[in-house]
């Protein structure tokens, strides 16, 4: 062996060791890729199954999470769940909302409208977290970007709750799901077999659950995703065409020059 195989050898040795190391030391198991309709240079978002996620956060996750950087018309906007405007009028009037003050300086319910933002499970921080064993359950908006892992670690969350392993022991209010850090959550199991029931005939198992509302986060952190690929795509055909006129023209500038 001569040296510089001999250092390569032990640079990958070393490496590797470090690798070993690093992965003893984060005790969170690591979440399995998904193969999301998003994914990929084409990957668009499922209509279905973001329509789906919506009713599976408004009717499970929704009343602990708040999300506050979405409003009701989002919901009909082109690249997501694209409910009509129709739809959003009445998926909002279900809500009840603070407005005024009134010409009397009080402030008043109504009921919902598609300008109105997302409606809050609890009136503040201290009361989300009085009602969670005091833990506070964090605004959805972005979370699949907040998380490193995205989508396929909140996935992972949701389906992976198991009994603890022998011998560790659990406070009150923990759960154990090892691909939290730490392996102890404050959040029971959000999901579970028909909890919600759909209308188009999906089965309401706890994966397809999973992969609608983790779609449906997807969305809300990155509602921009279709938009940006298409421009990709369109940049991407521009720059072929503009490399084959390039060197054909090349061709001919160089023709006589031989
Ligand atoms: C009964 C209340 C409750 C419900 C219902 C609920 N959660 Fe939670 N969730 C919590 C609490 C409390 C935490 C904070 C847990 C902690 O910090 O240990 C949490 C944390 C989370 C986290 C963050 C985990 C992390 O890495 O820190 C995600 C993601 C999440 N919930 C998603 C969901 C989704 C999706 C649903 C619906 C399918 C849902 N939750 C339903 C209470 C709830």
């Amino acid at each position: 062996m001569n040296r510089l195989s001999a250092l390569v050898f032990s640079a990958l040795l070393t490496a590797g060791l470090l690798i070993t190391v690093a992965e003893a030391a984060g005790d969170a198991k690591h979440p399995e890729a998904i193969d999301w309709s998003f994914k990929g240079l084409f990957g668009m978002y499922d209509r279905d199954s973001l329509r789906r996620g919506y009713k599976v956060y408004t009717e499970v996750c929704a009343s602990c999470h708040s999300m506050n950087q979405l409003r009701f018309r989002n919901l009909s906007q082109s690249g997501g769940p694209e409910f009509t405007a129709t739809e959003v009028k009445a998926i909002a009037a279900d809500f009840t909302v603070e407005d005024g003050p009134d010409d009397y300086g009080d402030m008043f319910d109504r009921p919902g409208l598609p300008k109105d933002g997302f409606v809050n499970p609890f009136p503040n921080v201290q009361a989300a977290r009085a009602a969670n064993g005091g833990a506070y359950p964090p605004d959805l908006s972005l979370i699949t970007k907040a998380r490193s892992g995205g989508p396929d670690y909140i996935y992972a969350l949701l389906t992976g709750y198991e009994d603890p392993p022998l011998g560790m022991k659990m406070r009150d209010g923990l759960y154990y799901n090892p691909y939290m850090a730490g392996g102890k959550i404050a959040m029971a199991a959000p999901l579970l077999e028909d909890l919600v029931e759909y209308t188009d005939g999906s089965a309401a198992s706890v994966e397809q659950m999973s992969y609608d509302v983790v779609t449906f986060l997807n969305w809300a952190a990155e509602p921009e995703l279709e938009e940006r690929k298409q421009t990709g795509f369109m940049v991407l055909i521009y720059l072929t065409v503009f490399a084959g006129l390039l060197f054909f023209s090349m061709r001919r500038i160089w023709a006589d020059k031989h």
